[in-house]
């Protein structure tokens, strides 16, 4: 791993891992209690404690919402003990609050970083998304193409029939035309009832046997999303999707300009150093979720960061 001198050394992508760490510990006493707001804001006192310890001057990009809304990490809240590099922070504290609520898998603590300027701003809104893992040439499916025009380019890419391909999707009523036209052209359909940061990140994993992700979900998400592909390859475009005046001016306020703009993977995440870290609160595909045994907790932590070849997954134990 080198350090580039920008803040994100080796000692920085490792505490990016510990503050996932902590905000899932936290979420964990709160999974299937039925409660998600209860569980999102562990989560986030959690990890604004753990953020505010870091030698940075870090600044919110993608947070809890807009200042006037959100308490605690909200969009532009600076955090970190102000001493140190200039680092802006994408932030799910809890992905997934219905899945912890209800004690379902794939809920995940997550965070992203780069250098000032290195993570889009993206509002609170909807983000169509569309994206593939890495090893295709540049282009191979596109956001505006038709969904079966995207899985006859993506067959023939990868070398094999449409029909071995599987597409991950959100289950939502809004898909269910989508999932009509896929399930036409003989591909499998993959739902995730909640949390597309780990669906898109499936489409890298050879092993989750994913070749595909489209359809809507957040568009903080997305970015977040979008920072892990940065750092293991993969393809991803994004448009986001506004359903009233407020979500424009939300974008507005973001700085966007163009409504319709399709972004890629670096127009989302543009950062030349990234780091990507998403820690388990609930068990799912990517990584386990936090055990607890009396007063230890013990973690599974997706780390991943462009300065490095690797796919690292830690586990931790903590005395709590
Ligand atoms: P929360 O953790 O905020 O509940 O988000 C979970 C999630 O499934 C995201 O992963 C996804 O982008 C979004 O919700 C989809 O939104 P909706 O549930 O409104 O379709």
């Amino acid at each position: 791993m080198s350090n580039t001198n920008n803040g994100l050394d080796r000692s920085m992508v490792f505490a990016a891992a510990n503050v996932a760490e902590k905000a899932a510990i936290a979420a964990y006493d709160w999974i299937g209690r039925g409660d998600k707001e209860a569980a999102d804001q562990a989560a986030v006192d959690a990890m604004r404690t753990a953020l505010n310890a870091l030698p940075m001057k870090g600044r919110i990009v993608i947070g809890e919402g807009e200042r006037d809304e959100a308490p605690m990490l909200y969009i532009g809240e600076e955090v970190g003990n102000g001493k140190g590099p200039e680092i802006d922070i994408a932030l799910d504290p809890l992905e997934g609050t219905t899945p912890t609520a209800n004690g379902m898998t794939n809920s995940l603590a997550v965070l992203a970083m780069a250098p000032r300027g290195g993570l889009l701003h993206a509002p609170d809104t909807y983000m169509e998304k569309i994206a593939v893992g890495p090893g295709m040439k540049a282009g191979v499916v596109d956001l505006d193409a038709p969904i079966e025009d995207n899985l006859t380019a993506l067959a023939r890419a990868k070398g094999m029939p449409v029909c071995d391909l599987t597409v991950c999707v959100l289950l939502r009523p809004r898909h269910e035309d989508m999932v009509a036209r896929i399930r036409k052209t003989g591909a499998r359909v993959s739902f995730i009832t909640d949390g597309d940061v780990a669906g898109v990140i499936s489409t890298t994993d050879p092993m989750t046997g994913i070749d595909l992700y489209v359809g809507s979900g957040g568009a903080p998400e997305g970015v977040l999303a979008a920072a892990a592909l940065r750092c293991v390859g993969g393809q991803m475009q994004g448009r986001l999707l506004f359903r009233n005046d407020d979500e424009r001016a939300r974008a507005e306020r973001t700085g966007i300009t163009d409504f319709d703009r399709k972004y890629d993977l670096h127009d989302l995440a543009g950062g030349e150093d990234i780091v990507f870290t998403a820690t388990g609160v609930t068990s799912g595909a990517l990584v386990d979720g936090v055990r607890k045994n009396g007063n230890i907790a013990q973690t599974h932590t997706l780390l991943l960061s462009t300065m490095e070849d690797a796919w690292r997954r830690m586990r931790g134990r903590f005395t709590v």
